[in-house]
Parts: structure tokens; sequence; C-alpha cells
């Protein structure tokens, strides 16, 4: 029988060439290393490049993986919180500078938008188009108070992207979830032209909150428990989030994509970076069980159970 399910063909990354370690913020900040490494386990994060320039360069190289032509592609979804522009959206400047085909739009649901941007390109698989480019991609440094040693520390740069493409026999996207609590708006917000604004310790308690009630509806509907998931791919956000979400889940740490080290918090881009990283790694085998999971301000979330099988 033939399905319009999806698969996963291509991935690719994009982080700007400018380093800063936690030592350039001990330089002018009443901070250190030891503090942001054991509050959060980031060490270094990426500032530079546009929104549009990251997802462009994500995106071109995730269509070579796909070994696909940009004219191939029949839509494309940037998951952004940091749009160049207030109007056209982002992903029409990526659109040019790829030459993809067909519609684009921007989706924001802050750092949980990937996880809803691949679920909404699942959707419209099943509603007729064959490959759908998905990109996430953010810019945090440009809307983050570099003297506020409570925020500057966490955020950073980057673009990650995926290919969506038909799959005729089965569909790879397992399961989904996605949720909003809006009454958490005043714990995690940016004001146009602004800066994030954040109660750190709430957020921290929700987030946790939200992936292990978000992991385990995933989990249910595809009738997997989480002894069948070969790899997590959590919101990059904290480690120390992502340790207490694994520990209630019963996922131990070695079955989890971690690239926040070196990245920081990225938003959008960090579920694609971790994934990325995991594939390239060759952390990933053909039939793999994949758990994404995301949260972010709104509050926000979005997980799947994802299948992975590239050819
Ligand atoms: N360096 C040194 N001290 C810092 C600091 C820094 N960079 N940032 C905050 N502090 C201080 C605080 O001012 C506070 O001092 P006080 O006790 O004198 O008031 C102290 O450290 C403890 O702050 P607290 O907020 O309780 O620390 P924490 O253990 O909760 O860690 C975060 C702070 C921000 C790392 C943590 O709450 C967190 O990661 N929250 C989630 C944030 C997040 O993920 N946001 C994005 C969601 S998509």
């Amino acid at each position: 029988m033939t399905i319009r399910g999806s698969h996963i063909t291509g991935w690719g990354t994009a982080l700007p060439d400018q380093v800063v370690t936690n030592a350039d913020f001990e330089a002018r900040l009443d901070t250190s290393d030891t503090w942001i490494t054991e509050r959060t386990g980031i060490k270094e994060r990426r500032f530079g490049g546009t929104t549009a320039s990251l997802a462009a360069e994500a995106g071109k190289m995730a269509l070579e993986s796909a070994g696909l032509l940009p004219s191939d592609i029949e839509l494309l979804i940037l998951s952004t919180t940091t749009p160049d522009l207030t109007t056209p959206a982002t992903s029409s400047i990526v659109q040019n500078t790829i030459g993809t085909r067909g519609g684009a739009f921007d989706l924001n649901a802050a750092c949980a938008g990937f996880v809803y941007a691949m679920v909404v390109a699942g959707g419209m698989v099943k509603m007729g188009a064959n490959r759908v480019l998905v990109i996430g991609s953010d810019t945090l440094s440009k809307i983050t108070d570099q003297n506020d040693r409570s925020t500057a520390v966490l955020f950073g740069d980057g673009a990650g992207a995926i290919v969506v493409e038909l799959d005729p026999t089965e569909d790879k996207i397992l399961s989904y979830d996605l949720g909003v609590d809006g009454s958490a708006v005043p714990i995690l917000y940016c004001n146009h032209g602004g800066y994030m604004t954040m109660e750190g310790r709430e957020v921290f308690k929700k987030a946790v909150r939200v992936m292990v009630e978000s992991s385990r509806n995933v989990l249910e509907s595809a009738k997997l428990t989480s002894d069948d998931i070969a790899l997590v791919v959590p919101h990059q956000a904290n480690l120390r989030i992502i340790e207490a979400a694994n520990q209630r889940l019963g996922i131990p740490m070695d079955k989890t994509a971690i690239v926040l080290d070196k990245t920081g918090n990225t938003s959008s881009a960090s579920i694609p970076l971790a994934l990325a990283d995991a594939a390239e790694k060759g952390k990933l085998k053909e039939g793999d069980n994949v758990l994404f999971c995301g949260f972010g301000a709104g509050m926000t979330w979005s997980s799947a159970v994802v299948r992975w099988s590239k050819s």
C-alpha cells in the first residue's frame, strides 16, 4: 500500500566564526567559568551572521546531504524567533538565496519551533508536498543584553536544517505532541526592540516538567518505552535541565545528543545542530527510534518520535 509518510533524508548546520568563551564573559562581567559550567554546562557559544545567512548556509548543506537540488524543494519552513526584518518573513530572503521552489514561511514557537516545523512539514507531505526544507535559525545575541550576566552567558547564534521527504512505505514520524501554556509568557519574553527578560528558576522548573510530560506523551502514542529510544535530541538550553528530564524518563545521558557546551542555547537551531552532530559521529543507525523534545518561551513545547531512515 502506498501512503504519504515522511522521513528525514538530509541535514546541515551553520555556525558563525566568532567563538565567545566563558573566559570572555569572566573578563568583563561578575561571573566565572566555574559558575557558568556548573549551572549550565556551557563552555562557549558563537556570535555573528544574520538569521537568513546562517539559515541559507545550513539549508544548502542539508540539500547536498539529501542529494537534492534547490528546485526539488516544494516548501521551505523557517523556524525562528529572531527574524531579520519585521516583514517580509526571513524565509523570503532564504528562498532567494537558496533558490527553492514553492512556498516559504516563518514559524515562531520560540525554542520549541524546530520540532513544530518538522511536524508541520510531515503534515504538508501528507497533503501532497514531496520535499520540504525545514530550517531552524536564530541570532539570539542580538536580543540579549550582553551586560546582563543572568542571560548573556546562555545564548548563542546558529542554524540547522533537515530535509523531510515523502516516504511511501511508512511514516517515520511515529508520533508528535505540540503544546503551549500562554500563562507562562511573563517568565520569558522579549519586547520589540528590547532584550530577553527571564525568570531563570521558574523557566528551569517548568522546562523539566513539560519535557517529561511531552516525552511521555509521544512515547505512549508511538507505543514505545524509554528503553526503545536509541537517542534523545533535546533542546540545548541547560545541561542540568536535560539531566533532570532524562533521569525522570529513565534515559541515560550516553543516549543523548549534546552540543550546548560548544553552542550555548541557539533556540530554533539547537535541535538540528545536536541531531547533525550525532549523525556525523555515527550515533544514528537505520531503524533507530529518536526522541526529539523542545521547549521555549510561551511556554511552548514540542516532541516527536522519529524512526531514523535516511534512505
Ligand atoms: N554568574 C554568576 N552568578 C550568576 C550568574 C552568572 N552568569 N547569573 C546569575 N547569577 C546569580 C544570581 O544573581 C543569583 O544570585 P543571588 O542568589 O545573589 O540572587 C544566583 O546566581 C543564583 O541564581 P539562580 O537563578 O537561582 O541560579 P540557577 O541555579 O537557577 O541558575 C540559570 C540560573 C539561569 C542558569 C538557570 O535558572 C536556568 O538555566 N534556567 C533556565 C533558563 C533557560 O533555559 N532559558 C531558555 C529557555 S528556552
